[in-house]
């Protein structure tokens, strides 16, 4: 049975006070808080296991490649990869996506396209503009509507024999828009495009089977899903990863090196260059654990009552105007305040406790498309309560007294 106040006591944070107000945490899209779970699953790894992984024949070491090597398989289980050696261990989304850019610059032309969508994060822009100067291949939008929503008869438009890659967002975390990702895979498919799907936005909310999409790539980050910050993952089906060139070069990646010739290790290590990051992929691990324990579908119904609960709640104060509003979204609120800056109400808020972002959220072209220079963006967790949005309805109207 899911139990919010149960649920609650497993994050320390979410206890203490801010402002001398009690903390109420509604910036769950840039990071997610961390239960006590994932915590002491790090200070045991420091306590009891730290060591290299992959290199040691000691003790310390082969436990710590065991309990990184069973995290690997957690991940692979949760997202339902076929091979556990399709998923590669990255510092986060953006080292995933820059991976594949990376690896692609050697295997596009002149002529070739490239589409992402309007609604997508800096991070799915600017490393396939950078791949664009690199091969002279074209970058392509699919543009949205007012709702928020991506258009996808001009998707239709846009995809030809010429379009090799498609990137777009599972859910973006500027509007919170679900994008309708299985007809995405399955049109660039129809033209033989490859297909990466950033799912940093949609992990925390809902559980992808990548064997079920047949995606190419799908990319997340452990801080958005409880887990720490500094670690993600990208899925990547074997033969593409074989296909596609080591990023970094270094140690672990390699097979054999001479100074004549080197030759790369197997997946997943080609891709994993250096050091890991060995606490925070085992609790990424852990973390997928915790939230399989609450349950996806548990999650998703309550985060869906607490939207609507403060959606209805935030448009009764007048002068309110959210932004993104499709049928199809997850728990985020992005919303301005008359004409009242963002970055105002947000401070406002922070002084009674209420954490959300301000600002452009890291998808100026989505601000471009309203003319706005930001949003208020309110993002719940299946942790954050109607109370709690209780406290930011009364936050906002205050806000618009002392602002106004
Ligand atoms: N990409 C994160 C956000 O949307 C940081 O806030």
């Amino acid at each position: 049975m899911f139990n919010v106040q149960d649920i609650r006591k497993d994050f320390p944070i979410l206890s203490r006070k801010v402002n001398g107000k009690p903390l109420v945490y509604f910036d769950n899209a840039a990071t997610s808080q961390t239960p006590q779970q994932v915590i002491d699953t790090i200070v045991d790894y420091y306590s009891n296991y730290n060591a290299n992984i992959h290199r040691g024949v000691h003790t310390l070491s082969q436990e710590a490649t065991d309990l990184y090597e069973q995290a690997r398989q957690n991940i692979q289980a949760h997202f339902n990869a076929k091979f556990s050696h399709e998923i590669i261990l990255t510092s986060g989304t953006t080292h995933s996506i820059n991976l594949v850019a990376n690896g692609f610059s050697s295997l596009l032309k002149k002529g070739d396209d490239i589409i992402v969508s309007a609604l997508e994060h800096h991070s799915n822009i600017v490393p396939w503009q950078m791949l664009c100067e690199r091969t002279g291949a074209h970058l392509k939008v699919i543009p949205m509507n007012e709702d928020g929503e991506l258009i996808m008869e001009a998707y239709d438009k846009l995809l030809s024999k010429n379009t090799k890659l498609v990137f777009v967002n599972h859910i973006s975390n500027a509007l919170g828009t679900i994008n309708p990702i299985e007809t995405i895979i399955e049109k660039a498919h129809a033209v033989g495009a490859a297909v990466l799907i950033d799912g940093a936005q949609a992990c925390p909310h809902v559980k992808p089977d990548v064997q079920k999409l047949d995606v190419d790539f799908y990319v997340a980050s452990a801080h958005k899903m409880c887990g720490p910050t500094g670690v993600g993952m990208l899925y990547g089906k074997a033969s593409w990863l074989n296909k596609l060139p080591p990023y970094q070069g270094g140690g672990e990646m390699i097979a054999e090196v001479t100074f004549e010739k080197t030759t790369y290790a197997s997946l997943p290590h080609k891709f994993e260059a250096g050091t890991p990051n060995i606490a925070g992929g085992i609790a990424f691990g852990a973390a997928i654990k915790y939230m399989n324990t609450i349950g996806f579908e548990a999650i998703a119904a309550y985060e869906n009552e607490l939207l609507h609960y403060a959606t209805e709640k935030l448009l009764q104060i007048e002068g309110l105007k959210i932004y993104g509003t499709s049928e199809s979204k997850t728990s985020v609120i992005s919303f301005n305040l008359n004409n009242i800056h963002p970055y105002d109400v947000g401070t406002i808020l922070d002084k009674l406790g209420i954490a959300v972002r301000t600002g452009h959220h890291c998808a100026q072209p989505i601000m471009d498309f309203y003319k706005i220079p930001g949003t208020v963006r309110a993002s719940f967790a299946f942790y954050n309560t109607k109370k709690e949005i209780d406290a930011l309805v009364e936050g906002v109207k205050k806000a618009k007294m002392m602002l106004s």
